[in-house]
């Protein structure tokens, strides 16, 4: 058996509320909270980007044990930060991996993060014993007065990959397609992405559908048999659109069931926004450390992720007894609740920030506002060095 033995996320400190974003765009809030489906969004200073939030998810959950197992560190990013060096390369060095493990990035838009916990499975899988990390992180950028912009955030997602895991045993039951589309993309001399927003909710229910109308025919498992799905949210509204027609028509405790998980499943991503490759596995969180008691053990997990452009899968899992004591719940929580609440002022220049593309040392100051572990520091001759705070 094999899946996910340890699991935690990190959101930069800094958020902006949504409500007050959309009166001071002239928005009526409700597209926001209900239209859309967004609470708070996170925005992250310029001393936090796709390596220091990826650390800073894996910091936390890691033990001396661990550094010593772990033989493959793979990221999951579409906004990394070099064209030629892997953000894993730097984690591995700020988490102290020992020097015989591969650090490699993957970039499938949104899906990254998939093909490195499959990876990492399969890893797992033909070096009995040894360990895989997975961290999807990113910074969702779409431009200050886009359509876009309420559908942005930041946050990592780690996963510690093993024999005998103690939250969550992935199944062999994974589906996954591919197909060549433009729905959301970003040219490599563009820091925003460019998205067909319509186009891409509509590619997004059409690839939910291929793929779960042949897991069903492939697994043999129907809506009876799931506990919850964990989706792939660029804001909460868009799965319900995928979930709704498949309850149609359902019986009224199947609907019910998967209709207050999915609630659940939602709670953060509301609260944060999007983070592209760690947002499947940032739901699933959301889900376990927001239910009571209607989870147990051996409960079937079903998960949809999506890469615009587009890739998905859907695959599932099952519950181990006890994963509830390997939660941080309450850090998690901790982490949402105490973050620094933006004026409209602050969000924009903290947004039009950039980081300086010349030679020479630059130093990058956000103490007044952040205070993650690992933090982007300063860059020297085009280098990107991190420090840790203590
Ligand atoms: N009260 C309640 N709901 C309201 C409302 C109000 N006053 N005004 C609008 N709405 C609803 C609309 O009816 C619509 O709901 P629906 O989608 O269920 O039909 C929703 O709010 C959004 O309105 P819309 O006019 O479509 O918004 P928009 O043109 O500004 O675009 C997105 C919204 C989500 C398409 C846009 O933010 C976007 O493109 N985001 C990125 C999408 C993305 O990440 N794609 C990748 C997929 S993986």
């Amino acid at each position: 058996m094999i899946g996910i033995d340890k699991i935690n996320f990190f959101t930069p400190n800094t958020y902006i509320d949504l409500v007050k974003l959309a009166t001071y765009r002239g928005v009526d809030p409700d597209k926001y909270t209900i239209g859309i489906g967004q609470s708070k969004m996170a925005v992250p200073t310029i001393t936090q980007d796709t390596v220091s939030m990826g650390a800073n998810a894996a910091f936390p959950i890691l033990e001396k044990k661990d550094l010593t197992a772990i033989d493959l560190v793979v990221v999951g990013t579409e906004t990394g930060i070099d064209e030629s060096k892997s953000a894993a390369a730097f984690i591995h060095q700020l988490l102290g991996i020992h020097p015989f493990a591969k650090s490699i990035e993957i970039k499938q838009a949104c899906y990254g993060a998939t093909a490195g916990l499959m990876m990492a499975r399969d890893f797992v899988k033909t070096h009995p014993g040894r360990k895989a990390l997975v961290i999807g992180s990113d910074i969702s950028r779409y431009g200050l007065n886009t359509s876009g912009e309420v559908t942005q955030g930041a946050g990592a997602v780690a996963m510690l990959i093993s024999e005998n895991p103690r939250i969550l045993a992935i199944e062999d039951t994974s589906i996954a397609m591919s197909e060549n589309i433009f729905d959301f993309w970003r040219p490599n001399y563009s820091d925003t992405a460019i998205v067909d927003g319509k186009f891409s909710n509509e590619a997004y229910v059409k690839f939910f559908n291929l793929l779960w109308t042949k897991f069903t025919e492939e697994t043999t498992y129907s809506l009876d048999d799931i506990s919850a799905f964990c989706f792939h949210l660029p804001y909460t509204k868009m799965g319900k659109k995928a979930l709704l027609p498949l309850l149609e028509n359902e019986s009224a405790g199947v609907k019910e069931k998967l209709l207050a998980h999915y609630d659940l499943s939602t709670e953060y991503t509301r609260n944060i926004g999007n983070i592209y490759t760690g947002s499947l596995y940032l739901s699933f969180m959301s889900l376990l450390d927001n239910q009571t008691t209607s989870l147990k053990p051996n409960d079937l997990i079903a998960f949809f992720s999506y890469g615009s452009g587009a890739v998905g899968e859907i695959f599932s899992g099952r519950l181990i007894e006890g994963y509830e004591k390997h939660l941080d719940t309450a850090n998690h929580k901790d982490m949402l609740t105490d973050r620094y609440d933006l004026s409209i002022e602050e969000y924009e220049t903290i947004f039009n920030k950039e980081i300086p593309k010349t030679d020479g040392i630059h130093s990058l100051d956000e103490e007044k506002y952040e205070k993650g572990t690992f933090y982007l520091s300063h860059i020297s001759n085009h280098q990107r060095h991190y420090e840790k705070r203590q």
